[in-house]
């Protein structure tokens, strides 16, 4: 076993019992370090709680998760959140972003939970607000950006200090074919600088854009393939 994920026979079952949904039903899987990949599939297909299991933000019913050695199957709460603040950025598809403070003061905030002083948080913010292109927008709130802006905030959130898994649930889902051309373009530059990639959605279109491709159904992975005829 040498992959970043390594995910062995992993069930999650929400409401055991008679009403019980199986939303995970023996799931194997393994991703590499600088992989880009999309998992797809139809809503209620368990793409949401595969992502809540991969960044340890809930633990499966049974099975093992060993994420960069580590095996996180059977933490604490508060042992998951210390992974999850240094192993996982996260992107979602609400963006997210605190509507009082500005896109720097955003980046910022998790910094602060993680005890990263002042000076060296305002570099790492201004630092990936700059990677994403919104460095004349530091000191603006989320209401005064467009959506494509307020989601490039989030990455820049979710980059700052650069964690090793980069998970995207639908970023792209609230956006338009402009803004989602930019987010997209931006999660293949952190690809193609050595950052490992996964990418949730249910659009075959937004999926095209992986080199790896993975189908979920009904809780199962059904199709796992390279992609070869990457869009760009
Ligand atoms: N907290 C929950 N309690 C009970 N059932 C849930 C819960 N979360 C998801 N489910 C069910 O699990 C299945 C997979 O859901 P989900 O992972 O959200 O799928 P997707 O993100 O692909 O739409 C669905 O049948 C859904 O209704
Ligand atoms: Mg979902």
């Amino acid at each position: 076993m040498s992959g970043l994920i390594e995910i062995q026979d992993m069930c999650k079952i929400y409401n055991p019992g008679e009403n019980e949904v199986r939303a995970l039903d023996h799931v194997n899987l393994s991703i590499d370090k600088n992989e880009f990949v999309a998992i797809i599939g139809q809503s209620g297909s368990g793409k949401s709680t595969l992502m809540n299991m991969l960044g340890c933000l809930d633990v499966p019913t049974s099975g093992t998760y060993i994420l960069n050695g580590q095996d996180v199957s059977g933490l604490t709460d508060d042992e998951l959140s210390d992974i999850r603040n240094h192993e996982i950025g996260f992107i979602f598809q609400g963006f997210n972003l605190i509507a009082g403070l500005t896109a720097l003061e955003n980046v910022e905030l998790p910094l602060i939970y993680r005890g990263v002083g002042k000076k060296e948080r305002e570099k790492l913010s201004e630092t990936a607000l700059k990677k994403v292109g919104l460095s004349a927008r530091i000191d603006h709130k989320p209401s005064e950006m467009s959506g494509g802006q307020q989601q490039r905030v989030a990455i820049a959130r979710a980059i700052a200090q650069a964690p090793p898994v980069i998970l995207a649930d639908e970023p792209t889902g609230n956006l338009d074919s402009g803004s989602t051309k930019e987010i997209m373009g931006i999660l293949k530059e952190l690809h193609a600088e050595g950052r490992t990639v996964i990418l949730i959605t249910h659009d075959n279109e937004i999926a095209a854009r992986a080199k790896r491709i993975i189908r979920i159904m009904d809780g199962k992975i059904v199709e796992d393939k390279i992609n070869s005829e990457e869009l760009d």
